[in-house]
C-alpha cells in the first residue's frame, strides 16, 4: 500500500474500500462486507450519512479492532455530510454529531461535504469547528467542480484536504486535478471502475495493457488513478474481486500506457449530470431523516 500526505500532515492510504451498497442484498450485509474488506487488507473505508450504513461500518471496524486485526489508528474512516443537513451551521453540527455517534469510533478521519449544494459555507463552518475540536481529523468536499472549488478555497479558512469526484478512465478530469493541486487539495476518485459502465471490465485497451503484467482491465484502471496521485475506493461485495482490486501495488504503468488510459476520457459523466438543474433538484429532495 502507498500513502498520500494530506494538507493536514496526516497520511492517507491511496486505496480504500467504497461502502456504498446499492442493492438491498448488498445493503443487508454491509457490516459483514466491510469486516471482510478489512480482513482482506483495506484500511480506508468510505461511507456517508446518505449510505445509511455508518452504524454497520462502525460495528465492522470495532469488530476488527477487538479481534486485533487492526488498530484504530491504522484505520482511516471517511464519511460525508448529506445535503439535507447543509442548510444552517446548527443543522450541520447536529448531523456531524450523528455521524460520530453512529460510527462510534472516537473520531472520524475525514469528513466530506457530499455535494456543493445548499449552504455549503455555513455547513463548512460547523465542519471547521468539529475539526478544530479534534472530532474530524481532516475535512474535505465531494463533487466540487473546478470553479466551485476555486471560489471555495479562496473564501474559507480551512482549505479542504480532499475533493472526491468521479475519476475513471472515461472521466479523467485532468484539468480538475491540476486545479486541486494548485490549492493543495488531494484528489479522491468515486466510482473508479465507472460503476462497471462503458464495458470497462472487458475494454480491449485496458485488457491488452493488463496482459503484459498479468493483471485485469479493472486493475489497470485502478493502478492508473493511483499512479497519478488519486486516492481510489473501489467497491466490491465479492471477496475475490475485493482482493483483486487491492492487488495493484506490484506493477507500474509506463508513461505511454498512462497516456493511453487517459486518452479514453469521454469528457463527461456516464453516471450523473451535475450540471442539469433537474439533478440538483433531485439530490436536494433526497431526505435521509425526519
Ligand atoms: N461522493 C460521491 O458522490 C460518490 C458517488 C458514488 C460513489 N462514491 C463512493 O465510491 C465508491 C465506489 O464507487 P461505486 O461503488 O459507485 O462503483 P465502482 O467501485 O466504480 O464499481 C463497483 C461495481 O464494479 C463491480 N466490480 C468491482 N470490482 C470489480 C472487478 N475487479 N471486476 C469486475 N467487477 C468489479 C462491483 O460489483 P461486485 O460488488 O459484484 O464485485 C460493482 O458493481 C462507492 O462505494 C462510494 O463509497 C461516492
Amino acid at each position: 500500500m502507498e500513502y498520500v500526505t494530506l494538507n493536514t500532515g496526516a497520511k492517507m492510504p491511496l486505496e480504500g474500500f467504497g461502502a456504498m451498497m446499492m442493492t438491498p442484498e448488498d445493503a443487508g450485509k454491509a457490516e459483514e462486507t466491510v469486516y471482510e474488506a478489512i480482513k482482506t487488507g483495506y484500511r480506508l473505508i468510505d461511507t456517508a450519512a446518505s449510505y445509511m450504513n455508518e452504524d454497520a461500518v462502525g460495528r465492522a471496524c470495532k469488530r476488527a479492532i477487538d479481534e486485533g486485526i487492526v488498530a484504530r489508528e491504522d484505520l482511516f474512516v471517511v464519511s460525508k455530510l448529506w445535503v439535507q443537513d447543509m442548510k444552517t451551521e446548527e443543522d450541520a453540527a447536529k448531523a456531524i454529531q450523528a455521524s460520530l455517534d453512529k460510527l462510534d469510533l472516537g473520531y472520524i478521519d475525514l469528513y466530506l461535504e457530499h455535494q456543493a449544494m445548499g449552504d455549503y459555507f455555513a455547513a463548512w463552518r460547523a465542519m471547521e469547528k468539529a475539526h478544530k475540536d479534534g472530532k474530524l481529523k481532516a475535512i474535505g468536499v465531494a463533487n466540487f467542480f473546478p470553479n466551485v472549488l476555486a471560489n471555495f478555497c479562496e473564501t474559507v479558512e480551512v482549505i479542504p484536504a480532499i475533493d472526491q469526484v468521479e475519476l475513471s478512465p472515461f472521466m479523467a478530469q485532468e484539468a480538475a486535478l491540476a486545479n486541486m493541486r494548485d490549492y493543495g487539495v488531494t484528489p479522491m476518485a468515486w466510482s473508479p471502475l465507472a460503476e462497471g459502465k462503458h464495458g470497462i471490465f472487458t475494454d480491449p485497451e485496458l485488457t491488452a495493457i493488463g496482459e503484459k503484467y498479468g493483471k485485469t482491465a479493472a486493475q489497470v484502471a485502478l493502478r492508473w488513478n493511483t499512479q497519478r496521485g488519486v486516492v481510489i475506493i473501489p467497491k466490491s461485495s465479492n471477496p475475490a474481486r475485493m482482493a483483486q482490486n487491492l492487488d495493484i501495488w506490484d506493477f507500474e504503468l509506463t508513461d505511454e500506457e498512462m497516456a493511453a488510459v487517459t486518452a479514453k476520457d469521454l469528457g463527461k459523466s456516464g453516471i450523473i449530470d451535475h450540471f442539469d438543474p433537474a439533478t440538483v433538484k433531485m439530490i436536494l429532495g433526497m431526505r435521509i431523516h425526519d
